[in-house]
């Protein structure tokens, strides 16, 4: 399958068969995300691991509340993914490396503060839409998952240390065919090619 099919065909998959899969499998996928680009090669992007059933029930016990599990209609299918990759950025690195020598004419190394745009976080959602083209490819599916909840708890529960941000979480597993359709996939919104401009920004016809 070449880039163009996994993006075309990728789709986010929130009901899993809850199946082991093989831990090189998600190790291996993980690790080839993070082939992705990183702002000069800072590689400040990472994942944090939860495999089978017991670790991603402990994921799940702390990203989301009662509440939310007794009334989310995905709550299920979810928690049968097979494993969770919780993609974290560390600026610190991003900091570090851009104030050597070939970098620091930027004034990016001197504070987090001074980087007009966090690129730890577009790093981090280039890492992530990685491992969803790779789950692709691999036969698998997966669904990214915002980190919403539970932050401080998933903080304490797997020691991530203050400085390191929680971008968010890629699930990984089999389907098992009972997905019910996203109703974000139906709202009205500006067409692809309404959202490429030629030379002018143009503002988009469907946003009037
Ligand atoms: C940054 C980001 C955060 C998202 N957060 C969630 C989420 O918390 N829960 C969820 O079910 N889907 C989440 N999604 C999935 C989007 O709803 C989904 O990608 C979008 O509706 C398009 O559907 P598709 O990916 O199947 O084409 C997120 C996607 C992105 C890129």
């Amino acid at each position: 399958m070449d880039v163009s099919d996994a993006l075309r065909r990728r789709r986010m998959v929130r009901s899993f068969d809850g199946a082991a899969l093989e831990a090189d499998l998600v190790s291996s996928l993980f690790e080839d995300s993070l082939r992705a680009p990183t702002a000069g090669n800072s590689r400040g992007i990472s994942w944090l691991l939860f495999s089978g059933s017991d670790e991603v029930a402990s994921y799940f016990s702390v990203t989301t509340d009662a509440e939310w599990r007794a009334t989310s209609t995905r709550f299920e299918g979810l928690s049968r993914a097979s494993a969770v990759g919780v993609c974290l950025a560390d600026p610190t690195l991003y900091t570090k490396r851009y104030s050597e020598d070939d970098k620091k004419s930027s004034g990016l190394g001197e504070h987090v503060a001074a980087w007009p745009v966090p690129y730890w976080i577009g790093d981090a959602g280039a890492a992530s839409l990685a491992a969803l083209l790779l789950a692709e490819a691999r036969g698998l599916a997966a669904c990214f998952l915002g980190a919403f909840r539970g932050i401080e708890l998933l903080r304490d529960l797997s020691q991530i240390p203050e400085g390191i941000e929680i971008y968010g979480s890629v699930l990984l597993g089999r389907p098992d065919g009972n997905d019910h359709r996203s109703p974000s996939l139906d709202l009205p919104g500006p067409t692809r090619s309404e959202r490429v401009h030629r030379a002018l920004f143009s503002p988009n016809p469907s946003a009037s």
